[in-house]
């Protein structure tokens, strides 16, 4: 028996709806296998415990979980209660940088049964793979002097070790997939890192004759990825730029609910985080309406990290059909609820396998 001990997080809002289906998700996906066991613990932080205990995990929460094979959050925040930063800060962002979630992925593909924004939308199918810890979110820098002599300076931070590991990561995923690795850069424009950038993708790409490149500068990129979103498999992206790829590709399957991501760290020593893309949703809390496909993709993208692929994949094939079939959310036009279309993921999954 295969047992993956996971620390559950649901945080705040929707993260409380959406993550207690997608762990009866994963059972089902458990049961199905027969060999396969995962071990919940629950963990209560969230802007709710901020105001029982002044701050939004325990002193010790860093080590508590990284004792976990993978922890798998909903969402944190709820800004009527306790100011964004000091949610997001304390403990989302806390545990990124502490367990050096160096790389950021995030798929994007033409989903069966939703509606694209894109009139005639192609059967897109991409990954990109963001640079997480670095680039141009750095906090070098400052500000001088007030008023109309005011001025500010941001650096942006390249390292090849950074550089360097977010393109091989995505070297590797695309001998996985369909073997083509894009990079975003933008060295006509940015005049010292974006070379940089290029010259480390060159050299990287050396040592994958297997794979196909091509680079594209992040403006043109950001405008393919709405006129032509299938002739990518993999992009690598800078913080900045992966971050912004990352909004179209949501914006283009059709609904924030049901983008997936994960935050992988890359050394070994300590778990990996997976996530959906949108936030805790306070505008529909509480209604039962919120959809859970981000949430139950992102424990696909989990499956995927434990070399569970094969049961990713069908996971996935179960949840776009059900969609296809009309089992919808509001959000992506129809009237079932959170657990209505958990529900028959699960007996979908029951029955085809
Ligand atoms: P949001 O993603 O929570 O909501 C944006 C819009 O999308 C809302 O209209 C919401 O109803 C809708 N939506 C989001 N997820 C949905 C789902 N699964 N099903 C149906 N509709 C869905 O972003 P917003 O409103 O800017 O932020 C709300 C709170 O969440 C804030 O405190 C923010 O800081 C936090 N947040 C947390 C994130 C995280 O934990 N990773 C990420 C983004 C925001
Ligand atoms: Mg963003």
């Amino acid at each position: 028996m295969k047992t993956y001990d996971i620390a559950v997080i649901p945080g705040d809002g929707i993260g409380k709806e959406v993550v207690p289906v997608s762990l009866k998700v994963l059972d089902t996906i458990a049961e199905i296998h027969g060999g396969l066991k995962f071990n919940y613990t629950e963990f209560p932080w969230s802007c709710d415990y901020y105001l029982e205990h002044g701050k939004m995990m325990p002193e010790d929460g860093i080590q508590t979980l990284s004792n976990f094979n993978g922890i798998f959050l909903g969402a944190i925040g709820n800004p009527n209660v306790v100011a964004d930063h000091i949610s997001l800060w304390g403990l989302l962002i806390k545990i990124r940088r502490s367990f050096e979630q160096s790389i950021n992925i995030r798929p994007a593909k033409y989903f069966k049964g939703l509606r694209s924004p894109l009139v005639n939308p192609n059967d897109f199918d991409l990954i990109v793979v963001r640079e997480n810890s670095e680039g141009e979110y750095s906090e070098v820098g400052g500000r001088i002097h007030k008023g109309e002599d005011e001025i500010a300076i941001q650096n942006a931070v390249f390292t090849k070790k950074g550089t360097e590991r977010a393109m091989k990561y995505a070297f590797e995923l695309a001998l996985q997939r369909r073997g083509h690795v894009t990079s975003a850069t933008k060295s006509n424009g940015i005049f010292h890192s974006m070379p940089f950038w290029d010259d480390v993708f060159n050299e990287t790409k050396q040592k994958y004759s297997d794979v196909q490149t091509s680079s594209y500068h992040i403006d043109a990129l950001a405008a393919f990825f709405v006129t032509r979103p299938e002739i990518f498999d993999v992009i690598v992206a800078s913080n900045l730029f992966g971050d912004i790829l990352t909004d179209i590709g949501g914006a283009i399957m059709g609904s924030i609910g049901i983008a997936p991501a994960a935050n992988i760290n890359l050394n070994g020593k300590y778990p990996s985080m997976f996530e959906p893309v949108h936030g805790s949703a306070p505008d529909i809390y509480g209604q039962g309406i919120a959809n859970p496909i981000g949430q139950i993709w992102t424990a696909k993208m989990m499956l995927d990290h434990f070399r569970e692929a094969e049961l990713g994949k069908k996971l996935l094939d179960v949840v776009e059909d059900v969609t296809n079939d009309g089992f919808k959310t509001p959000d992506i036009g129809g009237k079932m609820s959170t657990i209505e279309v958990a529900d028959e993921i699960c007996s979908r999954l029951q029955k085809t396998y």
